[in-house]
């Protein structure tokens, strides 16, 4: 069984060539055979297919690859919010609420949550989505998250070091002790990455250390929250480390940003962090023109950022980060692509999952140039018309 799309207005590949990152192909079409793209090019060279799509002239990119989210969780913090708009500051301490309501429910009522988030994503274009646990913070709880989060995604991370739970509260180093020991033991089997919140008021730089390296140990590879409320060497650790991705990067030193240009890891920037709790946005321009690979990905959490809105963030890259339209456009892609370490995803090339955003507009650019507005008109998942 084979599809065509034709009629593509303006075709985002990410197969980059001649100073185009975004590997624009024009009046184009994608064949889609077995969940899989076998063929692009332009639509006058289309092989013929079982079943044809008119595209009505629309752009389509690749679907949005979320690389860092937290959709396991009860409750909201909608208070707040409202209490930090009222001009009270952001402080890691906000999680150990959102862990109460998530021990109190039941595995359903978060796999009903996970599941109605899953779907508002798939509506605004995102095909690939990393989850996190880190709001059970017990060997119970955080079993649970990352077993109901692999019930949707193959990216799944192990966050019990997201902060500090009340019960260990004056003993932080024993609990180290037990996300590295028995919590570890529970949550390996679920998970593909290790994570922690390296961060003053989270955990310091050897008890990162000591979580990142437990996880290495175990299989798990490692990314790290860092540099979200203050400089620090969570950076320098994480690129030590190999990590695939440092993620917040609010404030960065030169050094953090030399460290990045020279590795492997990607700085995954979640301006939904920034703009909910009003703290400035990095400088994305300076970050990209020192050659550092930077993903734009949600964060979608109850306390820092509740929105599930790729092309939000992708406008606010734009219009306050110093992103240009197909710099974010990549980044929220293929950055994201790179930032879980895949090649199936965030492309629009033979052989990659038919993951695929069709936009009720011309160009990609009206991402970022018609906020707000939804846009994403169809989506395509492993092949399968969804939206
Ligand atoms: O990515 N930085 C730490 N964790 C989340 C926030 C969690 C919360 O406030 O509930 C984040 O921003
Ligand atoms: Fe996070």
């Amino acid at each position: 069984m084979t599809t065509l799309i034709t009629n593509i207005g303006e075709l985002t590949t990410n197969v980059g060539s001649d100073g185009d990152l975004c590997g624009t192909v024009k009046d184009a079409a994608v064949l889609i055979e077995d969940g899989r793209i076998a063929w692009v090019g332009a639509a006058a060279d289309a092989p013929s297919a079982d079943d044809v799509v008119d595209a009505g002239g629309g752009a389509m990119i690749p679907g949005f690859v979320d690389s860092h989210s937290h959709l396991v969780f009860g409750g909201d913090r909608a208070a707040e919010f409202e209490a930090r708009m009222a001009g009270q500051k952001y402080a890691a301490g906000g999680i150990r609420s959102t862990v109460a309501a998530t021990r109190a429910a039941s595995d359903d009522e978060l796999r009903a949550r996970l599941r109605g988030f899953l779907d508002e994503m798939l509506a605004q274009g995102t095909t690939t989505v990393e989850i996190k646990s880190g709001y059970g913070l017990s060997v119970v709880d955080e079993e649970r998250l990352v077993r109901l989060a692999a019930e949707v995604t193959p990216e799944v991370t192990f966050l019990g070091a997201h902060v500090v739970p009340a019960e260990y509260a004056d003993r932080p180093d024993e609990y180290i002790d037990l996300v590295t020991g028995p919590m570890l033991d529970a949550c390996a089997p679920h998970s593909r990455w290790i994570d922690v919140f390296c961060e003053t008021g989270a955990f310091t730089v050897p008890q990162s250390r000591r979580v990142l390296e437990a996880g290495i140990a175990r299989g798990l590879a490692p990314r790290v929250h860092a540099s979200q409320l203050g400089p620090g060497e969570g950076v320098q650790l994480a690129v030590e480390l190999g990590a695939a991705s440092i993620d917040h990067g609010t404030y960065l030193t030169d050094d953090d940003i030399a460290a990045l240009a020279a590795s492997d890891t990607v700085l995954t920037l979640l301006p939904g962090v920034e703009f909910s709790t009003r703290q400035p946005y990095p400088d994305a321009r300076r970050l990209i023109d020192a050659g550092v690979t930077v993903a734009l990905a949600c964060d979608t959490n109850p306390g820092s950022s509740f929105t599930s809105s790729m092309p939000f963030c992708i406008a606010i890259a734009v219009r306050d980060m110093g992103m240009t339209p197909a710099e974010a456009v990549w980044a929220a892609t293929a950055g994201g692509a790179r930032a879980l370490r895949r090649d199936d995803v965030g492309v629009i090339a033979p052989g990659a999952r038919a993951d695929l955003a069709l936009l009720d507009a011309p160009t990609r650019i009206h991402l970022a140039y018609r906020p707000g507005v939804p846009l994403v008109r169809a989506v395509w998942k492993d092949g399968v018309a969804v939206v």
